[in-house]
């Protein structure tokens, strides 16, 4: 009895501490951005005085020209294609030699109430490219260089409590970091913190099961970690609890610990908790648990995080492989980067967890973010679809950033059940094989083990049978690229304590839908006979690899085609040819082959299509791509034969073409058919299609609908020779990210940008005075009204200013505006110079004060304008050389924005376009239309959906 009265009083504290509020936040920061392409000032950063950045990020430069984008953003894939520009970044006009174009500022607001005062608050980026310095309210905050790791700011100190608050942020994309199509600006999501003082520490949480052997049991021994920060400067007794909710909502373990946590001090506190009868993790049945932890100190509730987590184990053996929960388990891997048709790196998540089920679909069970840490959300898809992840880091380096970068990586990526491994680094050729090399990576090693004691580390290797003085000799698994073959073997039977695993594999170089090798347009054919000479084709490595249990099966470079690196070729092609699938995610053939080997559906698949008008009676190669036993082709109803499938590999035959139905029978051992296909020669296009991968999505402004846009004949079949242009219109509550095609030559823009235009009307009936003292609040000549008509006059036109030396003054001006100027959408002041400290007032009113003589400053004053007579005044103080205003001023008045059409032509018979919500639930309309065919009009119903909190 007394069991049940405690089991019931610890089943209801848990449900109670899981429902509790606690003061931390996190709120959103992904929309509102002002977005300007260029740095016309410089630094940014003043190096001499203390919060007051210059240029963009002074707390009173207007953006309000500045275009709004909503975050993820990347802008290197809104600018045209340049064959000048680097190939195998994909051809857009950033990086080297393209200092215009390399960098360019982000500016946000965002209010605080007064309650937060005395909080802490944490600005933090999930991924910046690149080499970004980040302001508040004028103060430096930070500057982070490596656009593939996440960092934070305590911004606690700078932050306006009861106010406006303005972020800034210069990116700088001028250096690569890779050798791949990369992007540019705050291509992921920025969040802003807020907890109490004394709270869990960012990324603080560690929760893993600790099975005895590396072997689930009937009963799984959970450890948890939590970091604590007290920045109050007295010590708190603190009592952290724990409380486990299963994959079904039910709680399901407790623990807790009390202790007392010095003044600033940090503080870990270990605990453990056991969970009987575990649902294990794995790609097939991803099972969440939920850790919340909740913290209290003086009586209440100061913190309270959720961390989901997975129970499962993952061991590499030499001789059986890859173990998932104790059992062999085949990797099927691709490698992947990050970059999706139509919007670069900027993956809304919903793009995130399509990208993950196409995968998923081929039968693919594991990625690797080749080459660096993920986007957050990719691992969430993976912890929630079920998919394994090799977390790779960018580079080799033992030097304080690095390791510090990459100690935020394991921080920060350690609970995801989907990791199941991580990689130190990729190819290093000229360091892996030296001693310093070898040194680095123990190091690097070294700290992946101390913070993870639950998963193995490996190097992706792109040589053979090395081992002495390679980072082969110290690596946990060897890493694979690019080898098949004898010398593997041998390494094997050399170190035979080694697991092994195929970290770079493959790779066929194949463009979707096309048959024949065409190196003026950048096309490879999609049978798999071409690989380059590094490199093997699906077939080659897999049947390789499936009959050698050791070598853990391994991943594909490339799961989609992505952009930069167009080998075989060169402009015009603009993307690579390695994916499985297109860059939109559209399957190549190799598809099929791999979903045979690598699912146990069934699957049969011929191909080419059928579609070779003037090729009559002359020889076509069918191939065909299956599962099943055996399989019979028809022409036209005839049988071509029925042959025999071999594990692993592919069927061919050769067909003298006729125009009509090519189709197949697949059968299974006892003869019975399990599966029929076609491909059927099509009637020219006569309509265009759309269809959404999902057919409602969310109202909360983030979620978004892939569709197809495809182009059929009379009888409803894709053309799969088509190359229509469809325009696209949207109404209702959605609005369109991006279009792609998967044509690894195609220069279309992606992007249609609605690039705001200004006109300018300059202000030049100026008068002056001195005055004793500039810095004077409410002096009378600032005012709208004053008579200031026996001042003399000033040309603010020339090239310096009237004041010289040490001097004060008022200068006044007038602006005459119309009814029509204030019905722009931004109105801006802009001072050529104020050559020395200055205050703008606009009819009275403050709007700014100017520190910086170099360089051009803007105001934004629409709200401060009436029509008629404006009065602008200015008190300058200067304090050596000249000062006052000169080299001209000006209004500038933003036109109306035109509307942009969409469009894109479709690639052997389909494109693809990104469509994304709104936060008002409704019915979007999307019309997709094309010269001569009958066009598509699909509604796409927006549901309510819970929103997560955003800033305001
Ligand atoms: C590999 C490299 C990849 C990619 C690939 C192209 O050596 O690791 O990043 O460049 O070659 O084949």
């Amino acid at each position: 009895m007394k069991l049940i009265v405690s089991l019931l009083v610890s089943v209801f504290l848990a449900a109670n501490a899981i429902g509790v509020s606690s003061p931390r936040e996190k709120l959103r920061m992904d929309s509102g951005w002002k977005f300007h392409l260029g740095n016309e000032w410089g630094l940014g950063q003043n190096l001499s005085k203390a919060g007051s950045g210059t240029g963009p990020a002074s707390a009173s430069f207007s953006d309000a020209s500045w275009r709004t984008v909503n975050l993820p953003h990347d802008w290197a894939v809104e600018l045209p294609f340049d064959q000048h520009a680097d190939g195998s970044h994909g051809f857009h006009p950033v990086g080297p030699g393209f200092p215009q174009t390399s960098v360019a500022w982000y500016r946000r607001t965002f209010d605080l109430p007064q309650k937060d005062a005395g909080k802490r608050l944490w600005l933090e980026f999930d991924g910046v490219f690149r080499d970004c310095t980040v302001f508040v309210n004028g103060w430096f905050v930070g500057h982070h260089e490596s656009g593939y790791s996440s960092f934070r700011y305590d911004i606690t100190d700078v932050a306006h409590y009861g106010g406006s608050n303005v972020i800034a942020v210069k990116v700088d994309a001028s250096e690569f970091e890779g050798w791949f199509y990369e992007g540019a600006g705050i291509y992921r999501h920025v969040w802003l913190v807020k907890t109490s003082p004394l709270a869990i520490a960012p990324d603080g949480v560690f929760v893993y099961a600790n099975f005895e052997n590396n072997t689930p049991t009937k009963t799984a021994p959970i450890q948890i970690e939590t970091r604590l920060l007290n920045f109050m400067t007295n010590a708190a007794e603190t009592t952290v609890r724990c409380n486990i909710v299963s994959p079904d909502g039910k709680p399901v373990a407790t623990a807790e610990k009390s202790e007392t946590i010095g003044g600033a001090a940090t503080a870990t506190e270990k605990l453990e908790a056991s969970i009987s009868a575990p649902q294990l993790w794995s790609p097939e049945s991803p099972k969440l648990y939920k850790l919340v932890t909740t913290v209290e100190s003086s009586g209440g509730i100061v913190d309270r995080e959720e961390t989901e987590f997975g129970i499962r184990t993952v061991a590499f053996d030499p001789d059986k492989g890859f173990l998932l929960n104790g059992q062999p388990y085949e990797l099927k891997g691709t490698c992947n980067h990050q970059d999706h048709a139509g919007v670069g790196s900027a993956l809304p998540d919903a793009l995130q967890y399509f990208r993950v089920r196409k995968l998923k679909e081929m039968g693919c069970n594991a990625i690797r973010t080749s080459h660096n840490a993920p986007t957050p959300e990719l691992l969430d898809a993976c912890d929630r679809l079920g998919l394994l992840v090799m977390d790779e880091n960018r580079l080799l380096g033992s030097d304080a950033a690095n390791l510090h970068r990459f100690q935020g990586q394991i921080f920060r990526d350690r609970n995801h059940p989907s990791v199941a491994i991580w990689s130190l680094a990729n190819e290093e050729f000229g360091v892996q094989d030296t001693p310093a090399g070898v040194r680095v990576a123990t190091t690097m090693q070294d700290l992946f083990k101390r913070l993870d004691p639950t998963r193995p580390v490996t190097y992706a290797a792109p040589v053979g049978n090395d081992f002495t003085n390679s980072i082969n000799s110290i690596i946990e698994v060897r890493g694979w690229n690019y080898h098949v073959g004898p010398d593997m073997e041998a390494y094997h039977r050399e170190h035979p304590q080694q697991p092994n695993v195929g970290t770079e594999q493959g790779s066929t170089v194949s463009t979707r839908g096309i048959y024949t090798n065409d190196a003026a347009r950048g096309y490879v054919s999609a049978y798999d006979t071409n690989a380059p000479n590094w490199a093997h084709t699906a077939e080659t490595w897999w049947s390789y690899f499936a009959e050698r249990p050791w070598l853990s099966g391994g991943f594909v470079w490339t799961g989609f085609d992505y952009r930069g690196e167009p080998t075989p070729y060169g402009w015009p092609c603009i993307n690579s040819h390695f994916g499985i699938l297109d860059t939109c995610g559209f399957p190549k053939d190799n598809f099929w082959y791999y979903q045979s080997w690598w699912t146990t559906n069934t699957v049969l698949h011929l191909l080419p299509h059928w579609n070779w008008p003037g090729r009559e009676g002359h020889d076509i190669d069918v191939w065909c791509y299956s599962n099943c036993r055996k399989v019979e082709l028809f022409l036209n109803g005839s049988s071509l034969g029925k042959q025999t499938m071999k594990k692993n590999s592919h069927l061919e035959w050769k067909v003298k073409y006729a125009p009509g139905v090519l189709s197949a029978k697949g059968f299974d051992a006892d003869g019975k058919v399990i599966a029929e296909t076609k491909v059927e020669t099509t009637g020219a296009p006569a309509a265009v299609q759309l269809k959404p991968d999902r057919a409602a999505i969310a109202a909360d402004g983030r979620d978004v609908s892939v569709m197809t846009v495809s182009v059929a004949d009379a009888q409803g079949r894709i053309v799969p020779v088509a190359s229509n242009k469809v325009y696209f219109a949207l109404s209702g509550p959605g609005r369109i990210l991006g279009v792609g095609n998967g044509d690894p030559s195609c220069h279309e823009p992606d992007q249609f940008i609605a690039e705001p235009t200004f006109r300018t009307s300059p202000v030049d009936d100026w008068r002056w005075k001195k005055i004793r003292n500039a810095y004077q609040p409410n002096l009378p000549e600032e005012a709208e009204q004053f008579d200031d008509a026996s001042w003399e006059t000033v040309n603010v036109n020339s090239g310096r200013g009237v004041l010289e030396g040490v001097a004060q003054a008022m200068f006044r001006g007038r602006a005459n505006l119309t009814a029509e100027d204030l019905a722009a959408p931004s109105v801006e002041l802009i001072f050529g110079r104020i050559g020395g400290d200055g205050s703008v007032y606009v009819n009275g009113q403050k709007a700014g004060e100017s520190h910086n003589g170099e360089m051009a400053m803007i105001f934004d004053v629409k709200r401060l304008l009436h029509s008629g007579e404006n009065t602008i005044a200015v008190a300058v103080a200067n304090w050596g050389g000249t000062g006052g205003i000169y080299k001209g001023v000006s209004l500038q008045f933003q036109e109306k924005t035109a509307p942009v059409e969409w469009q894109r032509s479709v690639f052997n018979g389909v494109a693809q376009i990104i469509v994304q919500s709104t936060k008002e639930p409704g019915e979007i309309k999307l019309t997709a239309s094309a010269d001569g065919l009958s066009p598509a009009v699909l509604q796409l119903a927006t549901y309510p959906a819970q929103m997560s909190p955003s800033a305001p």
